[in-house]
């Protein structure tokens, strides 16, 4: 009988409860879209904003929202290397999907968001920062994938999946001040920060730390074969 390794027995479970979390979420987030058709300002996410809500910021907040969940939903595809093997035309074209969306759709309304950010300046900033982020990541990892450099793609895309999963943490952080009851003002403000900096900080460690136990990650320059070579 084969043995299955118990580091593999883990690592796919680890990845089917994260994979878990980000569709409930999402689908918590689409849920409330009851609030937004038509626009609810008595909503907890309206509320306050009527005054500049017609205009840019309307056509900013309705793609930011239909994008943004697509983002999450086509991103866990994409990340599946088992979806990738099973047809490597398809990871392209959902890639390039992807890739406009998030760079010209998700992260320039998000961007423009921030500026109108609820709980004020520090966590307009820490938005703005990470749209341009996000952004980077993805033209850089579509960047790689066109130059055939496949493992840097991965890695590019891999940090662009994480910080679209802030929208992620930053609900489940904020789904825990509710149940804790946390009453300070520097709860949002601390969370906008963290949701991103924090999971992107891990992945870096991830990394480093395979680097540093001999486990290489291919070299920039590096074409790797099998994955898609004859297809991305
Ligand atoms: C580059 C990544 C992203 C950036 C920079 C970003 C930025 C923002 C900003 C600034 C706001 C308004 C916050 C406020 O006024 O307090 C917002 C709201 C929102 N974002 Fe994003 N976002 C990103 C990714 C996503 C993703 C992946 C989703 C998918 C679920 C998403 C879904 C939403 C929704 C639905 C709202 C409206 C508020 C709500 O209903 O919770 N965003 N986003």
């Amino acid at each position: 009988m084969t043995r299955i390794p118990l580091r593999s027995v883990f690592r796919t479970t680890l990845a089917a409860v994260a994979a878990l979390v980000v569709l409930r979420v999402t689908g918590s987030v689409v849920l409330g879209f009851r609030d937004y058709f038509p626009a609810n300002f008595d909503s907890d996410f309206l509320r306050g904003r009527e005054s500049y809500f017609f205009g840019p910021y309307q056509s900013a907040f309705y793609t930011h929202i239909l994008s943004g969940p697509l983002a999450l939903v086509f991103g866990l595809v994409l990340l599946s290397d088992r979806f990738r093997t099973w047809s490597p035309t398809a990871h392209r074209v959902l890639g390039r999907f992807q890739g406009l969306n998030v760079l010209f759709v998700v992260c320039p309304s998000g961007l423009w968001m921030a500026w109108y950010a609820a709980t004020g300046p520090i966590a307009a900033v820490s938005f703005a920062l990470l749209a341009i982020a996000t952004g980077a990541c993805t033209a850089l990892g579509w960047r790689a994938a066109v130059c055939r450099q496949y493992g840097l793609h991965k890695r590019w895309m891999n940090r662009s999946f994480v910080l679209l999963c802030s929208a992620v943490v930053l609900r489940v952080a904020g789904g825990l001040g509710t149940v804790l009851e946390v009453e300070s003002p520097w709860y949002d403000q601390i969370a906008s920060w963290v949701c991103w900096t924090v999971p992107l900080a891990a992945l870096e460690a991830k990394g480093i730390w395979r680097f540093a136990r001999g486990r290489r990650p291919s070299r920039p320059g590096a074409v790797q074969p099998p994955v898609t070579a004859s297809t991305q």
